[in-house]
């Protein structure tokens, strides 16, 4: 008999994939950590088994190469885990114009931002419709309400996982399975200096704290919300961005991100 739930999450290693992984530990919930930094997987597994009396396996893999998802998938099947919650958290953001922009960083953002987390979501969620049971957080972006000059890759692959999050989740509604998208706003994690975006920028003026970003996130999918806008930013923006024409929300985009 199964004792406990299993948790997979990616970009585990700190930020935001960090503070998931604590709160479900807490929930005595299993882990599976995927991050390219196995040694500091390894000192998170032994700090939360410690702490919360849970199992934790590190899965080291850098997500942005061809099939690195399937290889994830394959470490749980060779594990005999099964997989209750997906938290497709890892990603990262770059800024600059893009026709000046390092081509090797564009591509290693789409593979990680956007084709490893679908195909996470293609290995894991059949096995979950059959069971009738599971979830999966995605993490999108207060980036997915908008273009953004001078991250243009970065908006344009948060607005994917938005579109793509809701439309699986309609496609599984109803039958045990949820798919949450959530959207949070600037976050004081290693999400700037990774995007090379220095420490002037007036988004990150009033990050928000991880843990409080990663406890929305993790209420929304108990809940089974398709959508989640974290804080009084993002819901703000997500209103304006929906009221305003385009025009003015790329030129705004780009002003809040010097
Ligand atoms: N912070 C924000 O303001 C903010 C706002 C909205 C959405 N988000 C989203 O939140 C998610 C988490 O970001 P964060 O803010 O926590 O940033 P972070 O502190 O930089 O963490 C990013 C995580 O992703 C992992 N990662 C990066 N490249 C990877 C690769 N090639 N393969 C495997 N793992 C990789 C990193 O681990 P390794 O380096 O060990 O591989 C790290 O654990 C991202 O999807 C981000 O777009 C962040």
């Amino acid at each position: 008999m199964r004792k406990s739930k299993t948790a997979l999450v990616t970009g585990a290693s700190g930020g935001l994939g960090l503070e998931f992984a604590r709160l479900l530990a807490k929930e005595y919930c299993d882990l599976v950590l995927v991050a390219r930094n196995e040694g500091k997987l390894n000192g998170i597994k032994r700090e939360l088994e410690k702490e919360y009396g849970i199992t934790a396996w590190v899965c080291p893999c850098d997500l942005s190469r061809v099939d690195a998802a399937l290889g994830v998938y394959q470490f749980t099947q060779a594990h005999d885990l099964e997989i209750d919650a997906l938290i497709n958290n890892a990603g990262f953001g770059d800024s600059g114009k893009f026709a000046e922009s390092n081509w090797r960083k564009q591509y290693e953002m789409v593979q990680v931002d956007i084709t490893a987390l679908m195909q996470l979501t293609h290995c894991f969620l059949p096995g979950m419709i059959e069971r009738k049971h599971g979830k999966i957080l995605n993490l999108s972006s207060v980036a997915a309400f908008c273009a953004g000059p001078g991250m243009s890759v970065y908006y344009a692959s948060k607005a994917f996982v938005r579109s793509f999050s809701e439309a699986v989740a309609e496609e599984v509604k109803g039958i045990g399975v949820t798919v949450t998208a959530l959207c949070p706003g600037p976050t004081a994690t290693g999400f700037e200096a990774a995007a090379d975006m220095g420490k002037g920028s007036k988004m990150f003026k009033k990050a928000a704290k991880p843990e409080d970003v990663a406890k929305a996130g993790i209420r929304a999918l108990r809940l089974g919300k398709v959508l989640c806008y974290q804080g009084s930013f993002t819901k703000w923006m997500g209103f304006l961005c929906r009221l305003a024409p385009r025009s003015v929300t790329r030129r705004y985009a780009a002003k809040m991100d010097k």
